[in-house]
């Protein structure tokens, strides 16, 4: 049985203690053991709702060991030596001081996205995981997600041959959620650009390698919070057209959409309204059968799993996904130089 701490009770940490209680339920060996939050309200089971419907009911929180300060919850259960997992959904510029204290501590730490607001702390996370021996994955979703794990194996399997464009775009309304509005900050969270837009950022990378060069036009709409619209070409070296977009200024009935579109020599494959469409230039368009689970709860059982068996956490190791946030930074550089490329 694994035992898990979470750390950080907002939008993204409710969805996982759902998918914790339901691993558990399922029969897989995880619990839930511990809960820590700074806000008096999440300790209380009184949670607020974000812009993707994950579901679940209040949780009973005397099932919980409860913790209004990460510190003491370290220090505390490190020394009870029950918990190997820390789970970390704190805000982003959280991330890389509790996931370094967690290792330090001896747990394994599944940390949210994005991994860090730069690289230096994604490198500073990264060589603590190494020199620990602790394993630490960031909970990129998509690489778990079925529509992109499809995606994935034509690229990898080259079953249509190469790629010659490709379009990922997210969008939906302003995130008003966030813990004393932390993600309407741009020096706490990096705007839409390095929240939202990083999960097709570290798709972009995970399917592609790193581009060359990135060229990327910004606006800022919302005061404070730094880049709330971009639209980035990413410069390979083989003339592939590769862009993606991102706007979380989209309110009123939009809802949150994403979709990708890719085009290969032999075919291409589109998501769109929650719908996978293969295309093959020649013989019938079709939609493949997907699991149904998903990427929150196929990431989170995959990491357990990496624990559990000692196994190198090799779908979206670290030093891989910061890769997507070097990519991020150049991304800013190249808006506030009105879209003159930069090199990765
Ligand atoms: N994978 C996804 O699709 C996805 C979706 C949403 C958010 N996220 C990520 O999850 C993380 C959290 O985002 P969120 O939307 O849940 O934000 P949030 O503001 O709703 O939640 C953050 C929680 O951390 C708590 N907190 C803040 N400072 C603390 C401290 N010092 N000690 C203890 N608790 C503290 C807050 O009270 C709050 O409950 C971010 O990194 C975000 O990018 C990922």
């Amino acid at each position: 049985m694994i035992s898990v701490g979470l750390i950080g009770m907002g939008f993204m940490g409710k969805a996982h203690i759902d998918i914790y209680n339901r691993l558990n339920s399922e029969g897989f060996p995880v619990k839930l053991v511990a809960l820590c939050d700074i806000d008096p309200e999440k300790l209380k089971g009184n949670f607020k709702r974000g812009n993707i419907d994950i579901g679940g009911e209040k949780p009973d929180m005397s099932r919980y060991r409860l913790y209004d300060d990460p510190d003491k919850m370290l220090d505390t259960e490190s020394r009870a030596g029950e918990i190997t997992v820390i789970d970390i959904t704190l805000p982003t510029y959280l991330h890389s001081q509790f996931t370094i204290k967690a290792l330090l501590k001896g747990f394994n730490v599944l940390c949210e996205k994005p991994m860090a607001l730069n690289t230096k702390e994604c490198l500073s996370m990264s060589e603590t995981a190494a020199k620990t021996g602790k394993k630490l994955m960031i909970a990129q979703c998509l690489r778990f997600q079925p529509a992109y794990e499809y995606l994935k194996a034509c690229v990898t399997e080259g079953r249509y041959g190469k790629v010659n464009g490709a379009y990922f775009y997210r969008g939906g309304s302003t995130p008003v959620w966030s813990h004393l509005n932390w993600l309407l900050k741009s020096e706490l969270s990096g705007g839409a650009l390095l929240d939202q837009h990083i999960h097709d950022v570290d798709t972009i990378n995970w399917l592609f390698g790193l581009p060359e060069k990135v060229s990327s036009v910004a606006k800022n709409v919302i005061p404070g919070s730094g880049y709330d619209i971009v639209s980035t070409n990413y410069i390979y070296a083989d003339g592939r057209v590769i862009n993606a977009q991102d706007d979380w200024t989209l309110n009123g009935g939009y809802g949150f959409r994403p979709l990708f579109r890719v085009g290969f020599e032999k075919g291409n494959i589109v998501w769109e309204n929650n719908v996978l469409t293969d295309n093959p230039n020649e013989g019938k368009s079709f939609i493949p059968e997907l699991p149904k689970e998903s990427g929150y709860i196929r990431e989170i059982r995959y990491f357990l799993n990496a624990v559990s068996n000692n196994s190198p956490v090799t779908e979206a190791p670290p030093e891989n996904t910061a890769l997507a946030i070097r990519i991020a930074e150049a991304e800013k550089l190249s808006a506030d130089k009105k879209g003159e490329p930069v090199s990765v």
